[in-house]
């Protein structure tokens, strides 16, 4: 029984050597130490040996059950430690790797260009101001010199909404603003002087084609002080030209009309492409045709303006302007757009260019 006892040492030792995972090692353990192992079924033996024998046999295979789980024991470590290793080897990150960039967006055309003119009017101390896109008749025509009926309103192609007529009075119906002018009447209704209101907002009109989509942007200036004049206008229309354009370029005026403005003007800007030539190698301008962009109206404010606000034309006078923001970034060099409903399609091939 001892040289089965130290057999089985032996084969232990062999076995466990041999194992190459853990699960080999787990089965050898049950093979041998087990319950139902070969160790206990020898023990069970020890019952037929003598009584002298007994305790020195009891010992010897206490020894063998002990140095098998050391070795059992010693080998899961080892083999352990490989799998670890082999796990460091083959799923290593490389932490100092540079990452791979996720797609990313960027702002649709239209938000740069309103936040490039916000900057632009914020360095001469306008401030960016947003009135109602719906509103009342009174802000968007009647205040602005357009009594109900005027045929002047037939330029402004409203949409009208489908709401109760204000009970207050003089406000009228609800339109969706045409224009930005409306933005006007509120800041002037304000009575807080200097006046230097920058309103971007979105307008409305029943007009689709190359040139129009029924919501567009506007940006609307308005500058209202004591002693304003022309010059002023003028001062601030060429700052634009410049900031926004390029140093070299200026603007021009040309006598227009609208009922809220007196005198009324449209504001061009001088072709970056021509230089307000019109002409380029001694061929028609193919940007602009005529040397000058036409950008929109412009003018001193009315009186009646200022006085359906409230506001003594005889202290207070101000220039005021509006533009379309699409026709504007359009405008710019290489922004080579000739539909202006392409803004609006949201195909990613065209916005990405921007
Ligand atoms: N509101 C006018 C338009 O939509 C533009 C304008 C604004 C003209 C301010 C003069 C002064 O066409």
């Amino acid at each position: 029984m001892k040289d089965q006892l130290e057999a089985l040492r032996l084969q232990i030792q062999q076995d466990v050597k041999a194992a190459k995972t853990l699960e080999d090692l787990d089965q050898i353990d049950v093979k041998y130490l087990g319950r139902k192992g070969e160790l206990t079924a020898m023990l069970k033996g020890l019952a037929n040996v003598s009584a002298e024998e007994r305790p020195v046999l009891g010992q010897l295979a206490n020894q063998v059950k002990q140095t098998g789980l050391g070795l059992i024991a010693a080998r899961r470590d080892e083999l352990n430690r490989e799998k670890i290793s082999v796990i460091a080897e083959t799923e290593r990150v490389d932490v100092t790797e540079p990452g791979i960039r996720p797609p990313e967006g960027h702002l649709h055309v239209m938000t740069q260009t309103i936040r490039e003119i916000t900057g632009i009017f914020e360095k001469i101390g306008f401030y960016r101001t947003r009135y109602p896109e719906v509103d009342w008749d009174w802000y968007a025509f009647e205040a602005l010199n357009m009594p109900p009926e005027h045929p002047a309103r037939d330029d402004w192609e409203t949409f009208f909404m489908d709401a109760p007529v204000s009970d207050k009075k003089k406000q009228g119906k609800m339109v969706l603003t045409p224009h930005t002018s409306n933005a006007q009447i509120h800041e002037l209704e304000r009575h807080e002087f200097p006046i230097r209101m920058l309103n971007i907002a979105k307008c409305y009109r029943r007009q689709v084609d190359a040139t129009h989509t029924p919501m567009f942007h506007q940006f609307e200036g308005l500058y209202v002080d004591k002693d304003v004049n022309i010059t002023h206008l003028r001062g601030v229309l060429d700052y634009f030209a410049k900031e926004f354009f390029g140093p070299g370029r200026v603007s021009r005026i040309r006598p227009h009309h609208f009922r809220f403005t007196e005198p009324s003007f449209e504001v061009d800007f001088s072709c970056g492409v021509c230089n307000a030539t019109g002409k380029v190698n001694g061929q028609k301008c193919k940007v602009c045709k005529r040397g000058w962009l036409e950008l929109g109206g412009a003018g001193m404010v009315h009186p009646n303006v200022l006085k359906a606000c409230g506001v003594d034309p005889k202290k207070y006078s101000g220039f005021a302007f509006g533009w379309g923001i699409e026709r504007l970034a359009m405008m710019k060099e290489g922004t080579q757009v000739d539909d202006i409903r392409i803004l609006y399609q949201n195909d990613v091939r065209f916005l990405k260019q921007f």
